[in-house]
């Protein structure tokens, strides 16, 4: 299988071919790390903790940095890096838990403080030039570590310190070696972004001129001559990252570019509509809707067992898009909307971290044998990046900030049996929900919200005669990674409108409750 993606870094030469390493150390921190960094218009990967010198040499990159990491240096089988790292000349930035490492490595001695220091500190500033070039003497920081370095070697020196951290930022006395015990990736560090700008600009001397439209032309331009004058199909889902994909081929190889959008009869209201018009009318490309809605339902009756639910879903999802795909003659590539994270996350990344092995959502068990080429343009990106792509390219915003949406649809929101009555109900009640959390102007500060149709009916009043109806939830979250999850803590009057307008205009509702669950314990959708 090959890609048609290469890293936007890799694709430009001069200084736009300038990248910037995030060794992961098995924080959470990683990622924001490397989008703080491309946020200053550089480059940036995220490799595995255990990288080579050598291969680091292959890379060449401007600089390195060590993140965080939830271990203990000196503790048996702590993640560690090559130490040959620091005899490479490249700017090495440690945070957190790769500051400890690298001054362990170089010297220094780290122990566990036990009060530890978590949430924001007061940093003083003992060296405003360099790294704390326009940074305020005293400035709050971010700071969660037990464990922190208690003596520097010789060849370094302190450059901030708090209450209970001696060595809150240190710097090598003659190599471009510096570590921060705070996080400056984090909002909670207001002065974190001037920190890593710091390094990136001065220690490292970084250009700045990786641009996200520089990557739409320049990846266009890759598909156009990977793909030459063969066919491409793309699955259309409705979501960004499918729309983003197909709007970037149609923009690469127009006429080469079949779309197969598969009408489930799970999608939410309008989505098939609003998918179907802005890829006929506006980028004009062959797309074939396949109408799969009894299949699917013939496929779900008298299933209640949300695994199984989702089994058959993904079996009929196959079977409809491959004997559609069949029909398309001399297709060579398959395009998938797999973005940076889920690289990451399926370790398949080179170099890449991460053990485990997550199949990609949408697409994930098309079989192999169909034997297409994959393109995945979106491989480098970040969610917030294909967004911003999206609307470089022309997508209209309510495609772009749509909330991510299941495959498996509105049947893992209904639950136990589906059936198209109850999917129409659901369906019905869920514009309500999210047209008026619209309305009052929350969609964007919210990540998902929806409505679950429930199997429980209750007793209710309607004017003069007694009701027995179902009951609907209405859950919404914040969340910035999907994997934690709070409630929105929606206004009442909100909850209210949603609320009357359900009772009142969705037949066979009469009672609506709002989940305030959050991720874990529960998981955002219900089955
Ligand atoms: P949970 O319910 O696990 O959901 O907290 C986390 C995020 O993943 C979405 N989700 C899915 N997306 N296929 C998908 O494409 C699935 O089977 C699936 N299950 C959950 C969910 O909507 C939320 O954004």
């Amino acid at each position: 299988m090959t890609t048609a993606s290469a890293s936007p870094a890799e694709l430009s030469g001069g200084a736009a071919g300038q990248r910037v390493l995030v060794l992961d150390f098995g924080a959470q921190y990683a990622q924001l790390i490397a989008r703080r960094v491309r946020e200053q218009n550089v480059y940036c990967e995220i490799v595995r903790h255990s990288i080579t010198a050598e291969r680091v040499r292959e890379l060449a990159p401007i600089g390195i940095i060590l993140s965080g990491g939830p271990s203990s240096v000196y503790a048996q089988g702590a993640p560690l890096c090559d130490p040959k790292l620091f005899e490479l000349g490249i700017p090495v930035l440690g945070i957190c838990y790769g500051m400890q490492l690298m001054c362990q490595v170089l010297g220094g001695n780290v122990d566990s403080n036990p009060a530890g220091e978590y949430g924001r500190a007061e940093c003083e500033i003992v060296e405003v030039d360099g790294l704390f070039a326009g940074v305020p003497k005293q400035t709050q920081v971010w700071m969660s570590h037990g464990d922190q370095v208690t003596g520097i070697a010789d060849d370094f020196t302190p450059l901030a310190k708090t209450s209970t951290c001696p060595y809150a930022a240190v710097k090598h006395k003659r190599l471009p070696f510096f570590g921060l015990q705070f996080h400056p990736e984090v909002t909670h560090t207001p002065e974190g972004a001037t920190v890593l700008r710091n390094f990136l600009h001065g220690a490292c001397g970084a250009e700045g001129t990786w641009k996200l439209g520089d990557f739409a032309a320049e990846t266009i331009e890759r598909i156009r001559q990977e793909v030459g004058s063969d066919r491409v199909i793309c699955g259309l889902s409705g979501g960004v990252d499918s729309s983003v994909v197909a709007a970037l081929l149609a923009k690469a190889i127009g006429p080469q570019l079949s779309c197969i959008l598969v009408d489930n009869g799970l999608l939410r209201q309008a989505e098939e509509e609003a998918v179907v018009a802005e890829f006929t009318q506006h980028f004009k490309t062959d797309l074939r809707v396949v109408k799969g809605e009894d299949r699917f339902l013939a496929a779900l009756a008298g299933v209640t067992d949300p695994q199984e639910k989702r089994r058959r879903i993904g079996h009929t999802f196959i079977d409809c898009f491959v004997d559609e795909a069949k029909k398309i003659k001399g297709a060579k590539f398959l395009a998938q909307g797999t973005l940076y994270p889920d690289v990451i996350e399926s370790g398949a990344a080179v170099d890449g971290p991460a053990d485990t092995i997550k199949l990609h959502h949408n697409v994930g068990g098309l079989p192999a044998e169909l034997g297409f080429e994959l393109i995945e343009p979106l491989r480098d990106l970040f969610k917030d990046e294909v967004r911003r792509l999206g609307l470089q390219l022309g997508l209209p915003e309510e495609i772009v900030w749509r909330h991510p949406f299941p495959g498996p649809g509105l049947a893992v929101r209904c639950l136990g049996e589906v059936t198209k009555e109850k999917l129409d109900t659901l369906r019905a009640a869920d514009a309500i929900v999210v047209g008026e959390i619209k309305a009052a102007g929350l969609y964007r500060s919210t990540s998902q919200a929806f409505a679950v149709l429930l199997p429980v009916q209750s007793v209710g009043v309607m004017g003069d005669s007694r009701t027995y109806d179902n009951a609907l939830a209405v859950r919404c979250v914040n969340t910035d990674d999907f994997m934690t999850a709070d409630w929105s803590h929606l206004p009442y009057e909100v909850l209210a409108r949603i609320s009357t307008r359900v009772i009142n205009e969705v037949k066979g509702v009469n009672r609506v409750v709002y989940d305030i669950s959050s991720k874990p314990p529960a998981t955002i959708e219900w089955e």
